[in-house]
């Protein structure tokens, strides 16, 4: 059995201040939580007094991003390194609004992957599909480019430390969550994809999240589908008490 994944993305929002409040209140509600990972993505500057506060917690730390080179003169960057130094046990790599605002290419994301595996810390890698890819018929194309490229050069014990994350571009911040059967059928076919790649037990094991305007009263019927294993929530993750019950989600 895959250990369910929930992780908060928390995308350019809350200050250090606003980010304890949030964790503080957090760890009450998801204290007796166990059997399932839980993860929060902060703002950069924000990672170190998090992850004190999370010390000793059943939550983790994710960064948002990382760069690829481990340090020298890249000015403005955070590489896995100093990711490890500040707390982190994960990052967040390809996620879409990186791939479209800042132009990352697949090959980009793969470097970050590996640097991040490297360093001894775990990767969440996205993909997903714009609303136009999936609706001229290229979604499968996408997503099984995107899965091929960005996980180029890994083997299987590598993939142990790669938790996968779905998360179509039209589900994101829109309210429009993708229904269970489209999330069932992409995360199958995103598994199938794993299974062609490395193998049987890599595919099985490896963790597939759903990500898209998951809220409270759409994660159970997610959680139901036999390859969602998980969640990566933007909007929901800002509130501990809805966060709290996506943790929380109660299973089929
Ligand atoms: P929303 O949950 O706000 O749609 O964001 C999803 C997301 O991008 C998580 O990485």
């Amino acid at each position: 059995m895959r250990r369910p994944f929930i992780a908060g993305n928390w995308k350019l929002q809350k200050t250090i201040g606003e980010a304890l409040e949030l964790v503080e209140a957090l760890k009450k509600q998801v204290a007796g939580v166990d059997g399932v990972d839980i993860v929060v993505a902060p703002v950069f500057t924000a990672l170190t007094k998090v992850a004190e506060a999370l010390d000793g917690s059943n939550i983790s730390l994710a960064a948002q991003n990382c760069y690829t080179e481990k340090s020298g003169a890249y000015t403005g960057e955070v590489s896995p390194p100093f990711l490890k130094d500040a707390g982190c046990s994960y990052a967040i790599v390809g996620h879409s609004e990186r791939r479209q605002i800042f132009g990352e290419t697949s090959a980009f994301v793969n470097a970050k992957v590996k640097a991040l595996l490297d360093e001894g810390l775990q990767a969440i890698f996205c993909i997903g599909e714009t609303l136009q890819e999936r609706e001229s018929d290229q979604m499968y194309d996408v997503l099984s480019a995107q899965v091929k490229e960005g996980l180029t050069g890994l083997d299987a014990a590598d993939m142990q430390n790669v938790v996968i994350a779905y998360e179509p571009v039209w589900a994101i911040g829109t309210g429009k969550t993708a229904s269970n059967e489209q999330a069932g059928e992409a995360h199958a076919f995103i598994r199938g994809l794993v299974r062609g790649l490395f193998d049987e037990e890599t595919a099985e094991a490896v963790r597939i999240l759903y990500g898209g305007s998951v809220k409270p009263g759409n994660v159970d019927g997610l959680m139901a589908q036999p390859d969602v294993d998980g969640a990566l929530v933007g909007g929901a993750s800002l509130q501990a008490d809805d966060f709290a019950r996506i943790v929380k989600f109660e299973r089929a």
